[in-house]
């Protein structure tokens, strides 16, 4: 179930009033949102204003019989998929630390099932306090709870240090990100087998040819389809990642290494198989077994091809549903179908790395995908928001290609 329903929670702090273009570009981008307001929080931004950018009801009372006929506090805690308070004040932490439900927000925390993100705002001191220090490690091992920030910097008070709140576009993106994700069980029971990162191809013992592919598509991918309920492998060259929950990996270096461990995971079981990796297209002719010295102004390098672990895969006799990634910089749409039909794959997802800011070494990425009879232009966005909405994809087009 997607997480369309947020739950925002906003406590008595300055930064309330930034919780009003949060609830701004939530309801943008599609979300239903409704708004509960603790009696702090009152103090500095009005239910008037969240009622009028959310167009709902705003709760602030746990005993107001008559909201409570509306919609009853445990009504609002199982309408919630995802529940956000920010500003999250030290007070309201410290409730929800101990379990607390001494007011509607507190009492909706305890009652939702919903996973509950939120986002700290104090001055710095009362930040590093020991005190909500102590609470903050209670909600980090709160299986239920994510903390989302602070971020650090100037204060209103005029202190500079950590305990700001994320802003709200930051805050945006994440909730967004959460709710995109709305695979969950699309992909359960497949195998999927994701190439990831570079390949470095050694010259001699201490120096090599490689790329600067960062691997976080192929990484934002793995965590997507895990999440989406498959099983992951992730045959990955030398990256500086971590590695997502519940996925498998199967460290390789050179291309040549790469599809051999592909081949191997493949033949293990794979119902889908996406190539996000920057293989390196030659390698050296021989690898010296001693370091090269200099010796002559020039000196020639002879390379020679790399095998295509992708093409391999698709030419299998049974092969899984196939994903490719094309860097283009010109002609996208053109070079990215001809691949597509050369290499016989499924689907291709062209990114246009022409655009600065955006692609290799990047957190943010735009791409076009492309499947035989169509194509959908996903992003600019964060790198697992684009992952999310392709792994929907995958799964959408792989059920149609297995059922048919
Ligand atoms: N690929 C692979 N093994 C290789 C080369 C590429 O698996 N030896 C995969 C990549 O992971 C990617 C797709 O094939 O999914 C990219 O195809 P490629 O033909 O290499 O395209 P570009 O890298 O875009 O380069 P060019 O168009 O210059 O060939």
């Amino acid at each position: 179930m997607a997480a369309k329903r947020i739950l925002l929670g906003i406590t008595g702090g300055i930064a309330a009033y930034k919780s009003a273009e949060l609830v701004r570009l939530l309801k943008k981008a599609g979300l239903e949102v409704r708004v509960v307001m603790t009696r702090g929080a009152e103090a500095f931004v009005t239910p008037l204003t969240f009622q009028a950018l959310s167009g709902e009801p705003v709760r602030t009372s746990l005993l107001d019989p008559e909201a409570e006929a509306g919609m009853g506090h445990i009504e609002l805690a199982k309408w919630a998929d995802q529940v956000v308070v920010a500003p999250a004040s030290a007070d309201f932490l410290a409730r929800l630390a101990q379990g607390m439900a001494d007011d509607l927000l507190t009492t909706v925390c305890c009652a939702t099932e919903a996973p509950i993100a939120v986002a700290p705002a104090m001055n710095q001191a009362m930040w590093k306090n020991f005190r909500t220090q102590r609470n903050m490690s209670l909600l980090a091992e709160d299986p239920q709870i994510t903390v989302w920030g602070p971020d650090q910097g100037e204060q209103a008070c005029g202190d500079t240090g950590p305990g700001r709140m994320l802003e709200p576009d930051a805050l945006a993106s994440w909730i967004l990100a959460d709710a995109t994700r709305a695979t969950v069980g699309a992909l359960a029971g497949k195998r999927v087998v994701i190439t990831a990162g570079p390949t470095r191809e050694p010259i001699d013992p201490v120096r090599y040819i490689s790329n600067h592919s960062s691997g976080k598509m192929g990484y934002a991918l793995a965590r997507a389809a895990a999440d989406a309920g498959a099983q992951v492998v992730l045959v990955s060259g030398p990256v500086n990642l971590p590695v997502p929950d519940g996925v498998a990996v199967r460290p390789v270096m050179t291309a040549q290494d790469m599809l051999q461990e592909a081949e191997r995971v493949v033949a293990e079981g794979c119902d889908i198989f996406i190539a996000t990796a920057a293989v390196a297209d030659y390698r050296p002719a021989a690898c010296a077994g001693d370091k090269i010295k200099k010796t002559d102004e020039a000196m020639t390098l002879s390379l020679v091809r790399n095998p295509d672990t992708l093409a391999t895969i698709a030419a299998r006799k049974n092969p899984p549903f196939t994903v490719g990634f094309a860097a283009e910089t010109t002609d996208v749409a053109r070079y990215a179908n001809d691949k597509m039909q050369r290499k016989k794959l499924n689907m291709i997802v062209a990114n246009d790395v022409s655009v600065p800011g955006l692609g290799f070494n990047s957190d943010q990425n735009a791409v076009t995908v492309f499947w035989p009879s169509g194509e959908q232009a996903i992003g600019p966005d964060s790198k697992q928001a684009i992952a999310d909405t392709l792994v929907a994809l995958i799964a959408e087009h792989s059920n149609k290609v297995g059922n048919s």
